[in-house]
């Protein structure tokens, strides 16, 4: 990598921006929340309505940062060494040798995760939080870049099984597709249909960088964004507000509070900057925070979200006005 790509991560993550919105029509600012977390080697849970197009943008992500991706889709008989890997006795060499499962890359795109059984879902979700997996006692290491892009469906389904709450902790945000914004998009769609000539572009898009160069930009977010002492205090205000909201049950751990840090550097970075302000914060509060928080079963009777809850706090804190290094 030149030290030209390294001094300009906005010039390089356009690039690939435009390089993912070649496949899949959608929000840039989605997209760019996207790979806040793929930088800040977090997790991501799309939610959506069957068909918005989840695992297209899953697959195109993963292929446009020259990613090892594996896939799991997940089924109501899946196991846990179907994701982890099992010891198999090997008759050659006379001993066990270890299969490694599909945790074992960089991206794990897991699909209809809510269809999993729960002992499944847990040994997945232990691999994301420890980054490491322990198989018939042996632990192995999940080197980074590793971070999981699941998908599930909102509806209640027969056969699914609801990630419990705690475990979508583990998340370092929630995020949909949503439906196609206007005519023009939706017709974009068919359009781009007709010119692959076939179901699934993603084997022939061409990577936009290596997976060597994404580490670097992600251990730039980890190194060299600047975050100044009162946009720390501004995320610790804006969780220890939702703690405290009137119609939430339960609001934000201490890690919701990391999340929006880590997910508000990265977003510094892909805009260019070295340092983090208000907006990085505003723009992502919401897809780190709202799928942390509970509301109370009548506020939710009545139709109220988290992400309204959210979206209070971020109307009555005010944002600091200081956030340059040395201001
Ligand atoms: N925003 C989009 N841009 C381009 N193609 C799209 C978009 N949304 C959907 N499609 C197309 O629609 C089809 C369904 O998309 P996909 O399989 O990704 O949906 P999904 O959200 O994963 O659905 P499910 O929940 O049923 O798994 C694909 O052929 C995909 O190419
Ligand atoms: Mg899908």
């Amino acid at each position: 990598m030149t030290e030209t790509q390294v001094q300009n991560p906005r010039v390089v993550f356009d690039g690939v921006l435009e390089r993912i919105g070649g496949s899949f029509v959608g929000d840039p600012t989605l997209l760019r929340k996207v790979l806040a977390a793929a930088l800040a080697n977090g997790h991501v849970l799309f939610e959506d309505y069957p068909g918005l197009g989840k695992t297209l943008l899953v697959k195109v992500v993963s292929r446009v940062l020259g990613a090892d991706a594996r896939r799991v889709q997940f089924t109501p008989d899946i196991l846990p060494a179907d994701i982890t890997g099992t010891k198999v006795w090997d008759t050659d060499e006379g001993r066990f040798r270890l299969e490694k499962g599909p945790v074992f890359t960089n991206v794990l795109l897991a699909d209809e995760i809510n269809r999993a059984p729960p002992k499944t879902q847990s040994a997945l979700l232990e691999a994301m939080e420890e980054r490491q997996v322990t198989i018939e006692g042996d632990t192995h290491i999940l080197p980074p870049p590793f971070f999981v892009l699941a998908t599930q469906n909102p509806i209640e389904q027969e056969g699914t099984y609801p990630l419990p709450e705690a475990q979508m902790d583990r998340f370092l945000m929630k995020l949909s597709t949503g439906y196609p914004p206007n005519l023009a998009a939706e017709r974009e769609i068919l359009k781009r249909r007709i010119a692959w000539q076939k179901e699934d572009p993603t084997a022939d898009i061409q990577p936009a960088m290596d997976i060597e160069s994404f580490r670097k930009y992600q251990m730039l977010c980890e190194t060299r964004i600047f975050v100044h002492d009162d946009v720390l205090d501004y995320i610790s205000t804006l969780v220890r507000e939702l703690r405290s909201h009137p119609r939430l049950e339960i609001g934000p751990s201490p890690r919701g509070a990391l999340a929006l840090l880590r997910a508000s550097r990265a977003l510094a970075l892909l805009h260019g900057r070295d340092f983090v302000t208000p907006d990085d914060v505003r723009m992502i509060a919401i897809d780190c925070l709202a799928h942390r928080s509970i509301v109370e079963m009548e506020q939710a009777l009545e139709g109220f979200r988290s992400e309204d809850a959210v979206a209070d706090v971020l109307n009555k804190v005010r944002p600091p006005f200081r956030f340059k290094r040395g201001a």
